[in-house]
């Protein structure tokens, strides 16, 4: 997109919480019109408003990303009400938790729907209409999760690696030609995506630290927009897993289990639930979570860094391993 804010329109899916949310609210501050679309029609109609107080126009799409009729409906609305796009933003996902044995087949297929084969219609459609214009900015949201795993959520660490290859495939058949391809891999964020997660494990789960906050991701996807990367990390622990992986992927992995198995379950039981997967929920219509206690950050991060950084060494009691603790337990500590 690269030119002034004022005016562009700009196509946001999952936009009824979380980062979509936060995303849409930062651009209807910089003049850009939004054009809002998730399942919940009630969150975005609030959204729109808002946006609309800052003089720009929205235009609400109620729009389930798991149905490529609904997706190119999307656009046909979009193109109707402005007459193009400069950018499409694939955000819509759901987050699910439950080992490979716990999770039901339908989940992990609609969980691949959602967060996978919404992303390629969303891709598709945007294309189309960039070809046409000559020029467009399509941004998709993967995951730290698109560069690393953990147990417990192979059919989201799929979607997401998914997202990400995909993009790197589109984006290379697209070169010089106008048309920008961008992903976006946050770390953990603070969102409503936790009380929405589908949960098969037996266990209410939360984020883990560190967590960051939703506008933390809509500045990246400003930026990028503006000046187009292939992709960013957001959050600087996603990128200390990232290196960590990249250098020591064995001791990584005995790291991740145990991160996960510490700090992703609360020591309290919970029934499966399919929870926004299939349907979306009442609950969660905010920009955060309300994970975030802003008082105890500094302290987990810090606890966090330390045990990576002890971990690396232990596991690698060598120079380079001892290095890279290093590193890894100031980016997280940052
Ligand atoms: N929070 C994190 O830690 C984190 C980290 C890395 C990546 N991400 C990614 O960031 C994106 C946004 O998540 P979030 O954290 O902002 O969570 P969120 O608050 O739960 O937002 C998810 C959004 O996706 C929409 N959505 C879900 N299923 C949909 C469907 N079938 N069709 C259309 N919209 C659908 C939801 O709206 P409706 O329910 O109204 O449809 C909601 O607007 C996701 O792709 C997620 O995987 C999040």
């Amino acid at each position: 997109m690269k030119r002034a804010w004022k005016n562009q329109v700009v196509v946001i899916t999952g936009a009824s919480s979380g980062i979509g949310r936060a995303t849409a609210l930062a651009l209807a501050k910089k003049g850009a019109h939004v054009v809002l679309a998730a399942r919940r029609e009630e969150p975005l109609d609030d959204l729109a408003r808002e946006c609309e107080s800052h003089g720009v126009r929205a235009l609400v799409v109620p729009t389930d990303v798991s149905d490529p009729a609904a997706v190119r409906h999307l656009s046909a609305e979009a193109l109707r009400a402005f007459g193009h796009f400069d950018a499409w933003i694939n955000n819509a996902g759901v987050y699910l938790m439950g080992s490979l044995e716990e999770t039901p087949d339908d989940a992990f297929r609609q969980l691949m729907e959602t967060n996978f084969f919404g992303t390629v219609t969303g891709t598709r459609v945007a294309v189309t209409q960039f070809r046409r214009q000559g020029q467009g900015t399509l941004v998709n949201v993967s995951s730290t999760f698109g560069a690393v795993a953990a147990p417990c959520v192979s059919a989201y660490v799929a979607s997401k690696h998914a997202v990400r290859g995909f993009s790197s495939s589109v984006r290379q058949e697209l070169l010089n030609t106008g048309i920008d391809v961008c992903t976006v891999l946050p770390a953990a964020i603070d969102t409503p995506l936790w009380q929405h997660t589908a949960n098969y494990t037996g266990w209410r789960v939360r984020p883990v630290e560190p967590i960051y906050t939703p506008e933390r991701v809509a500045r990246a996807i400003l930026r990028v927009l503006r000046e187009p990367r292939p992709e960013v990390i957001v959050g600087p622990a996603a990128r200390g897993f990232a290196a960590m992986h990249g250098l020591m992927p064995r001791t990584f992995e005995r790291t991740m289990r145990g991160v996960t198995h510490a700090q992703h379950f609360e020591k309290v039981r919970q029934s499966p639930t399919s929870g926004s997967l299939f349907r979306p929920m009442a609950e969660g219509t905010g920009t955060s979570g309300g994970y975030r206690a802003a008082g105890k950050q500094w302290l987990r991060r810090l606890l966090l860094a330390g045990g990576v950084a002890a971990a690396a060494v232990s596991l690698r009691g060598g120079g380079a391993g001892r290095r890279l603790g290093v590193r890894v337990a100031h980016a997280l500590a940052r």
